[in-house]
């Protein structure tokens, strides 16, 4: 076909990309009653689905199974001994991703959307006359016309040269969580202790790796408060994981046998790195994992005018749309927060704009927020964060109160042999809830209600006034929002500083009675 027929198929939105926020946005656009096609060159779901968030947690699912296994002693189960079948762990795996990826197509076809699988391209347009969109698939081409567009064509791990990712001993996570990867390595090595970097170390370390993580930052996960790094360095540490901080990875080789990787300390200047004294550190496989590209590329966007930053599609950050009127960017490759429940966010603000902008739904334009945005790091237990850390409430001139509530003194999680701490940090002066920090079971789960707390400015009282019910984790929630104000049941009692009760007294209308200090 001539890119210079006129489209046939016409669109009131066009979405290029079907992860998770292309594919939300699609069955968001469809429920406003949108006539919606969906481009993807690869399988519906995206990184997410197929190389990200649910793999991963298919697999760490298992590796916490044999984790509990090992605890059943103490639990008063006597096992007979188990093997790990790391082949079937990966058809689980696989099974798990190939029927959600099938529930996405149906989910589609229910709404009536258009699936184009190819690659998706704009060939040029304008708000008003709508913009051609060159789908070119294995063996043809078609050319689609869109009154709307939104771009949501995520990331892609990042590679340095001198890492020489080579795909059979130097990996990523796409090749880790290929359906066709079934090795445990007897030693892994993981360069980046991120996010991806911790959720495999732990999912390896409990199939029977020897892990070593190096780190570039003095600090693994480096984002989160400090006090739940040391937790998680503790558990890695009684795991048998090693990680080495402050380590410049100056080059990663395949020695055919393994692979072999020098680094020299983070702290020697660029210019002096050529003298400086290296370690060195071998292992048979390696995983890559140092953050992510953004997938910007022959999407026609310098020909339009659209402006990226080192890859990142640029946004307006409150409507989501791009320099050019009617085209909209979300999730990994706007290189904002790479979350897959932040990208189908950043899909209804797009969708919900998009859409208003053609008088599909009228007065329904939104403006993205990023003040709540929960996060979880799935290693066992489980790292889930929303809203400020204590260093950053600083750095905002937020003076915080903060109540800490560990799992060992509460009823369920000493059933559950479950050990951590939640910590609520909460505006001094108001009591609302600004941030919250867990790590333990069920941290990704106890965060969802300080995120609707967050969300709906509820205060500390708000929280410590709602009734939770007994022996949940939930409580774990309760006690901690107690022990902002020195009221936690089951936590040693500590006298309040004459300043608190007076902060405590004035925020509190129904008032707190404390006998004596
Ligand atoms: P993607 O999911 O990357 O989807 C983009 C899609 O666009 C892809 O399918 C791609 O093939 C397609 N595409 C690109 N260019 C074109 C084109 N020109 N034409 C047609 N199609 C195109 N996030 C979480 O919230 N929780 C987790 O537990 C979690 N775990 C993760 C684990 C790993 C190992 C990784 C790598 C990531 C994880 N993430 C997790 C991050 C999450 O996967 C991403 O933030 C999310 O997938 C981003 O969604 P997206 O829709 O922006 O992009
Ligand atoms: P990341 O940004 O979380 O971690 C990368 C780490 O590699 C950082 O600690 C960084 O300091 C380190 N690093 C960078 N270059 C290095 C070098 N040359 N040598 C040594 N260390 C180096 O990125 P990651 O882990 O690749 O994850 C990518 C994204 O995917 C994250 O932004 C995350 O949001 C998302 N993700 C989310 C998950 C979740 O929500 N549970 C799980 C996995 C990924």
């Amino acid at each position: 076909m001539s890119k210079e027929q006129i489209a046939e198929k016409q669109y009131d939105l066009v979405i290029i990309g079907a992860g998770p926020g292309g594919y939300h946005s699609a069955v968001r656009a469809a429920q406003y009653g949108a006539r919606v096609a969906l481009i993807e060159k690869n399988k519906l779901g995206g990184t997410c689905l197929n190389r990200g968030c649910i793999p991963t947690k298919a697999l760490l699912a298992s590796a916490h199974y044999i984790e509990k296994l090992q605890d059943a002693e103490e639990f008063g189960v006597e096992l007979k001994g188990y093997t790990a079948d790391f082949s079937k762990v990966v058809d689980r795996k696989n099974k798990i991703v190939n029927e959600l990826g099938m529930g996405i197509a149906n989910l589609q076809k229910s709404w009536k959307n258009d699936i184009y699988i190819g690659h998706g391209k704009i060939l040029g347009g304008s708000a008003d006359a709508g913009f051609k969109v060159l789908i070119q698939g294995e063996s043809s081409e078609e050319i689609i016309l869109g009154r709307r567009i939104i771009l949501a064509t995520g990331s892609t791990p990042a590679l340095i040269p001198n890492f020489n990712v080579d795909h059979e001993r130097i990996l990523t996570s796409d090749d880790i969580l290929n359906p066709n990867f079934k090795t445990v390595p007897k030693r892994l090595l993981i360069i980046g202790a991120g996010v991806i970097g911790c959720e495999f170390a732990n999912i390896f370390a409990e199939f029977g790796s020897e892990v070593t993580l190096l780190e570039y930052l003095p600090s693994p996960i480096a984002t989160e408060e400090p006090i739940i790094i040391k937790q998680l360095q503790k558990k890695f540490e009684a795991m048998g994981i090693k990680i080495f901080t402050s380590q410049n990875v100056l080059s990663v080789k395949n020695t055919g046998s393994g692979i072999k990787a020098t680094t020299c300390s983070a702290s020697v200047p660029r210019d002096e790195i050529e003298n400086a004294e290296t370690s060195v550190f071998e292992a048979d496989i390696c995983l890559v994992s140092i953050g992510r590209n953004k997938v910007s590329n022959e999407l026609g966007l310098e020909e339009l005018g659209i402006g990226t930053n080192r890859g990142a599609i640029e946004v307006d950050p409150g409507t989501l749309e791009t320099s050019v009127k009617g085209i909209y960017a979300i999730g990994d490759v706007t290189g904002g927060i790479m979350l897959a429940h932040v990208a189908s966010y950043e899909g209804d603000v797009a969708v919900a704009n998009a859409l208003s902008s053609v008088g599909i739904c009228k007065n329904h334009s939104k403006k993205a927020n990023y003040r709540v945005i929960p996060s979880t790091i799935f290693t066992s237990p489980n790292i889930g964060s929303v809203g400020l850390r204590r260093k950053q409430a600083k750095d905002l001139g937020i003076d915080v109160l903060l109540g800490q509530f560990p799992y060992e003194s509460l009823g369920k999680a000493k059933c559950m042999g479950e050990k951590g701490l939640l910590i609520i940090l909460a505006d001094k002066h108001t009591t609302q809830i600004v941030g919250a920090s867990c790590i333990g079971e069920g941290a990704s789960e106890l965060i969802a209600e300080i995120a609707l707390a967050m969300q709906n400015g509820l205060s500390v009282e708000d929280i410590t006034g709602t009734v939770h019910s007994h022996p949940t984790l939930s409580e774990m929630v309760l006690e901690a929002a107690e022990a902002i104000v020195g009221r936690a049941i089951h936590k040693k009692g500590r006298p309040i500083t004459p300043r608190l009760r007076d902060i405590l007294m004035e925020q509190f209308p129904h008032g707190i009675e404390y006998e004596s200090e």
